[in-house]
């Protein structure tokens, strides 16, 4: 089966099932801080699952393109990645339980979908804690699903010996509690589904653990039920409504659906493999060749996406996973030999793989040759010198048993050498690296004042959220205060925002003037103190253009949309969330104002 055969069959299974089809958001998180990328299905619609109403009904499904990277030490094996393509249908406060697993498990079994061998499917669902109670209700809904199918089906004991009688296994917290990416927000317990993949070894008989750290079961999908909110004291309260939350990893359902038990080893990985083989010279087929090889295909893999989506390398928050990315994909090339510039060779045959998916890829393609390009040449130049230097280092540093994060920070303002590479090529030698007192050397030097590992937000979601949902309604205002400032050729081309500031990139050709600035922030400050209420109206996309509201994000919601406005002064459609009203934003500054591209300007401002 094919990757596009794949996306179709699933997304044919859901509408069948009421869901309407939404497209992959992308892999920057519009407004929210929390995280760096989308790394699930569920991340762009966090406020519908907190009850916010989605423009197109309660169930949907979509294909989601994710990077994840807190797996990222086991890309190498058979079956991780940083890019993957999520597979979910969702359902806001409509279908529960019941539905959700009887049709994870009829889309995974039923010959007219996958047709996948019930006896092969063993999945685990909650085991309870001080928290939430065991999950009987999944227990209840496996074991009438499995009788069904006249597949024998018992729960497993203390051991978790799991075999062909014994198939439903409850784990704790760690493993089936699916958590918010912050500290808070919408969780429930989960329960997810494994497949056999080498019967062929035999009867299925052992410790469930053993059999998945042993790849012999692979976990397919992911059905969450979504019911509780975690509050910023660490309790949970039940939300407004039940949810369904489910990803299914369409690089491993592909691996199982083609008998193989190895993601690299399927069609949208074989181009890639193939081209590194061409460039190295060396054989995927040789043992010590593969783990090099499954890195490199990854992460410029998603290199690629991300600079596609408009991330370019740098040393803090997503640049600086980008640049991790390809700096160790350029090391793993070192490794097989590669020694000339080569990653925007892969790059080209990513975006031929998924030219008919994400077009973005091919439309991007000169910007992705260049950032992959530039780092690379960038990385080259000090990368054999930093090599030499950090095995210098290395033997340096046997006495004290680690490197000092002194070093390891040189290592990295010197030779370009990210902390996590220096890590992996030290633990390659068995030593260690002190990576707190490389984090003080780092603040020393104000370079990096929040790194990825030290996340983003130690306030979690619900704190993030309100600061962003004020600064969101803040770059509302701004964009209506430079469109009388300095005319209606200005129109939004991009905005990000973190919990400190908000960036718009704007559509003006000249530096603007310094009374130009200052009329902008009186404009916006002079809205904020009229305490104006932010109103919210649902209406047809066709009566909010003639209402002239500003549309951005237009072509992302259905026919419905939604209109956010502050009395005359502002009105966009958006997905929110806002502010409730203006004088909740306090003063608004603007603290830089320069280039962004050619005629396009870009704003920082904050509100203090
Ligand atoms: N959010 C869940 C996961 O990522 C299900 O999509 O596993």
């Amino acid at each position: 089966m094919t990757a596009k055969e794949l996306r179709q069959k699933y997304l044919d299974f859901f509408k069948e099932k009421g869901h309407a089809i939404i497209p992959s958001a992308p892999l920057v998180p519009e407004n929210d801080p929390t995280v760096l990328f989308t790394t699930a299905g569920m991340h762009p619609l966090v406020p519908f699952l907190m009850g916010e109403k989605h423009p197109k009904g309660k169930r949907l499904a979509n294909v989601q393109k994710c990077i994840r990277t807190v797996d990222i030490d086991d890309v190498g094996d058979n079956c991780h990645n940083t890019f993957f393509e999520m597979l979910g249908n969702w359902s806001l406060g409509d279908y529960f339980k019941c539905e959700a697993i009887e049709w994870s498990f009829e889309f995974l079994t039923s010959e007219k979908w996958l047709g996948l061998d019930p006896r092969r499917i063993y999945v685990t669902v909650f085991e309870g804690d001080e928290n939430a109670p065991r999950d009987e209700e999944s227990v209840r809904i496996w074991q009438d699903q499995f009788t069904k199918a006249g597949v024998e089906v018992g729960v497993t004991d203390e051991d978790k010996i799991v075999n062909d009688k014994k198939r439903i296994i409850p784990l704790g917290a760690d493993d089936n509690w699916w958590g918010p990416a912050g500290e808070t927000g919408p969780c429930g317990p989960c329960t997810e589904m494994f497949y056999d993949v080498s019967p062929e070894k035999g009867a299925l008989n052992g410790n469930f653990e053993n059999l998945v750290k042993n790849n012999r079961l692979l976990e397919i999908w992911n059905d969450v039920f979504m019911e509780f909110n975690k509050k910023a004291d660490a309790t949970f309260e039940r939300m407004k409504q039940q949810n369904v939350d489910t990803g299914m990893g369409l690089e491993r359902t592909m691996v199982v659906m083609n008998g193989k038990d190895d993601i690299f080893d399927t069609e949208i990985f074989h181009p890639i493999v193939r081209k590194i083989e061409e460039l190295s010279g060396k054989k995927y087929g040789d043992e010590e060749n593969q783990r090099p090889m499954r890195i490199i295909a990854d992460h410029l893999k998603s290199a690629s996406f991300a600079v596609a989506d408009g991330v370019e390398p740098s040393n803090v928050e997503r640049g600086y996973v980008l640049r991790r990315l390809i700096r160790r994909a350029i090391r793993q090339g070192k490794i097989l030999g590669i020694e000339d510039n080569f990653t925007s060779r892969i790059a080209e045959v990513v975006a031929d793989i998924y030219k008919d998916v994400y077009p973005e890829l091919e439309r991007e393609k000169n910007k992705i040759t260049e950032e992959l390009t530039q780092e690379e040449v960038r990385f080259r130049t000090t990368l054999e010198k930093g090599l030499k230097k950090i095995k210098e280092i290395i033997a340096e540093s046997r006495k004290e048993e680690k490197i000092s994060g002194e070093r390891a920070f040189y290592l990295f303002s010197t030779y370009g050498f990210p902390l996590e590479l220096t890590k992996e090529i030290a633990a390659e030698h068995n030593i260690s690296v002190d990576e707190e007192n490389y984090h003080e050397e780092f603040k020393k030097h104000q370079e990096l004042s929040r790194t990825v590992s030290a996340g983003m937000f130690k306030g979690g979601l619900a704190d993030a959220g309100e600061k962003a949902a004020k600064l969101h309604t803040a770059t509302h205002l701004l964009l209506a205060a430079l469109r009388q400032v300095l005319g209606n050729h200005v129109i939004q081309k991009g905005s990000n925002i973190t919990g400190e500031r908000l960036r718009l990139d704007f559509s003006h050709d000249k530096k603007m003037t310094p009374e130009e600035i200052q009329k902008v922030e009186e404009l916006v400050n002079e809205a904020i103190s009229k305490d104006i209420p932010v109103k919210c109206e649902e209406m047809t996309l066709d009566d909010a253009q003639k209402a002239g509201a500003l549309g951005v994000f237009g072509e992302k919601y259905g026919d419905k949309v939604k209109v956010y406005s502050v009395l005359d002064f502002s009105r966009e459609i958006c997905g929110g969330p806002h502010a409730n009203a203006t004088g909740e934003l306090g003063k608004f500054r603007i603290v830089k104002e320069e280039a962004s591209s050619a005629g396009v300007r870009r704003i920082k401002a904050v509100l203090e």
